[in-house]
């Protein structure tokens, strides 16, 4: 997301836990409450053990908001849809090591079609995995719950995965971004910056009936702005 600079958390909605019937509603109520970017989970019932949303939802998105959509592709053939996901409006796409076999080309497909190129693995898929590609992404998504489903809960051992591929991108490709999704809320988002990320999606904690979504956003971004205060003074 080339708007965003390395000093600023992104905070970022995944629309998986919004009222659908309201979505434009909902994507301009996170817009006015600071949010960076709009994270949208495409999953098709065969990667993962759910069914969300498509090219229509992207592209109703895309004329509800001037925010960037970070796509989160959890799907089989990825590379398949790169182009048509840009072109609904996907300024980074996502994919998944585990999704298929050519990475590298998958990758570069989403760089020549215009969006930002970004790589994920599930919480029990060895870091290692991310290692040839690291040179040629500019984000890099670690998830803390097995993909699927918003309302999880944070997978404590994701912290160590953070502070990791923190390393690793430090040394390699430090201007990368660095995206956690899955659990996030009020008493883990501090942690998982100090860990080393830069950018936060959450889903249940912001879109859930009984949340005010200027609240909720409030809430996570001054935790987060605590935490970067602490950070600097160690
Ligand atoms: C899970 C999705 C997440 C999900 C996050 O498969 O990739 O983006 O919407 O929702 P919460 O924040 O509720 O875990
Ligand atoms: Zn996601």
């Amino acid at each position: 997301m080339p708007r965003l600079s390395r000093n600023h958390i992104a905070i970022g909605p995944s629309i998986l836990s919004a009222d659908f019937c309201r979505l434009g509603e909902q994507v301009a109520a996170v817009e006015t409450a600071g949010a960076d970017f709009i994270h949208v989970d495409v999953m098709d019932g065969v990667f993962v053990p759910n069914i969300s949303v498509g090219f229509p939802i992207v592209e109703a998105v895309r004329a509800a908001t001037e925010l960037p959509i970070d796509i989160h592709l959890m799907i089989v053939e990825p590379a398949r849809w790169i182009e048509r996901f840009a072109a609904a409006g996907a300024d980074t796409i996502t994919v998944h090591v585990e999704a298929h076999p050519n990475l590298y080309r998958t990758l570069r497909s989403i760089d020549e079609a215009g969006a930002t190129p970004s790589v994920t693995l599930n919480p029990g898929t060895p870091v290692v995995m991310l290692e040839p590609v690291l040179p040629i992404v500019r984000q890099v998504l670690i998830m803390s719950v097995n993909p699927g489903f918003g309302g999880q809960t944070f997978i404590p051992a994701s912290l160590g995965r953070i502070r990791h591929v923190r390393e690793l991108l430090d040394a390699t490709n430090p201007t990368c971004r660095l995206e956690v999704d899955g659990g996030i809320k009020v008493g883990n988002a501090g942690k998982v910056v100090a860990a080393g990320a830069d950018t936060l999606v959450a889903g249940s904690a912001i879109y859930a009936p009984d949340v005010d979504i200027a609240a909720a956003m409030r809430a996570l971004r001054a935790e987060v702005t605590s935490e970067q205060a602490i950070s600097r003074e160690r």
